[in-house]
């Protein structure tokens, strides 16, 4: 049976359209299909990339307690739950009713550069910063605390000499784009085949 994806996205979407790209291009193997676009954000400009590739897009009440979420994702009979750049903290009501089964991705090595603030532009600044010498992505699924919960994939990259939180802003996001997706397919295919893996 496979896999009913919704993606939680409140921006730009660029995430969401490498995970539609990547889905549409696996055609008949595919082990995933996203079924619903869901936003906090009425503007969000994700919202327009499901819509334009015949998803539907739902804007929901994030300031409750999880029930309008939960609401929406069992009404399409939601599998897997992936974030991609959703600004909200996901309510512990959604991870206990979804637990092991909402992924996200983290422009950055986790458990560092992580938690409480640690988004966008602001992790690239505190790498820089920092002077650390690595940075990359990490993928995993949420779970109560923020940018916490079991790992599944991490991508590692040098921080250049001479490099600007802009430079590692754009270098960070083109692996997301191709590391996301792929790991996303990977917990599907998990799952169509019922393989019990973290979850
Ligand atoms: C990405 O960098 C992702 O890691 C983070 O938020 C950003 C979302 O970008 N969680 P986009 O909306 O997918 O373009």
């Amino acid at each position: 049976m496979t896999v009913r994806i919704a993606v939680l996205a409140s921006g730009r979407g660029s995430n969401l359209q490498a995970l539609i790209d990547h889905f549409a291009s696996l055609g008949d193997t595919t082990p995933a299909q996203i079924v619903l676009v869901a936003s906090n954000r009425e503007k969000a400009p994700a919202l327009d990339r499901a819509r334009a590739a015949g998803i539907t897009a739902s804007v929901f009440d994030a300031s409750d307690d999880g029930s309008a979420l939960i609401g929406l994702l069992r009404g399409h009979e939601v599998d897997l739950v992936v974030l991609a750049g959703y600004m909200k903290r996901i309510p512990a009501e959604v991870i206990q009713a979804y637990p092991g089964q909402i992924v996200n991705v983290h422009p950055g090595l986790l458990p560092d550069f992580g938690g409480a603030g640690m988004y966008g532009a602001r992790v690239h600044d505190a790498v820089i910063a920092r002077g650390a010498t690595d940075t990359g992505v990490t993928v995993h699924l949420v779970d109560e605390e923020l940018d916490h919960g079991p790992m599944i994939a991490q991508w590692k990259i040098p921080v250049f000499p001479g490099e600007t939180a802009q430079s590692l802003a754009e270098r960070v996001l083109a692996i997301e784009h191709i590391v996301y997706p792929r790991a996303v397919e990977m917990i599907a295919a998990l799952r169509e085949r019922k393989i019990f893996a973290n979850f």
